[in-house]
């Protein structure tokens, strides 16, 4: 079974979207192995968003990311990484497929309510950047 990192980004809280955008991935067949609310630092974004730092969005990207709580949650499924970008569509909401949570909720590219690990080497990491193994529990079938 796969697993991959999801964030309901500080968008979606504020929007108050937690339980619709939760539905989504659980009517998905994602199975929610570990979850928290939290709140990123900027030192933790930047952090956590570190690839894009050469970026011009990078600046947006981590006053965004610390400017409320979040939501981290580790998702499991066959395929996990993969189906699970398929669900939250295009970085750009504009560009995203319908029926996609992107497409339903998000207000820009910058905006985008959620992410999602785009490989299963990040998705490992990016686990681990949020949740101890304690934290994880195994689902059971
Ligand atoms: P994510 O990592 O959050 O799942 O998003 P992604 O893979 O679809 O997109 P990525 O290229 O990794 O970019 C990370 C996040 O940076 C913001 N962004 N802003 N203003 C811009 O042109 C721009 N481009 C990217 C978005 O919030 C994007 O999700
Ligand atoms: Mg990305």
């Amino acid at each position: 079974m796969e697993r991959t990192l999801a964030i309901i980004k500080p968008d979606g809280v504020r929007k108050q979207l937690i339980g619709a955008i939760i539905d989504k991935i659980e009517r998905a067949g994602f199975k929610v192995v570990a979850l928290k609310l939290t709140r990123l630092t900027k030192a933790t974004a930047g952090e956590f968003y570190a690839v894009h730092k050469e970026r011009g969005f990078y600046g947006e990207l981590v006053e965004f990311m610390s400017s409320g709580a979040c939501v981290p949650m580790i998702l499991e499924k066959d395929n996990a990484v993969a189906d699970f970008r398929t669900l939250i569509g295009a970085t750009d909401p504009a560009k995203a497929a319908d029926g996609t949570i992107r497409k339903l909720y998000a207000s820009s590219v910058g905006e985008n309510v959620i992410h999602g690990s785009d490989s299963i080497e990040n998705a490992k990491l990016e686990g681990a950047f949020f949740f101890s193994t304690q934290d994880v529990v195994a689902m059971h079938a």
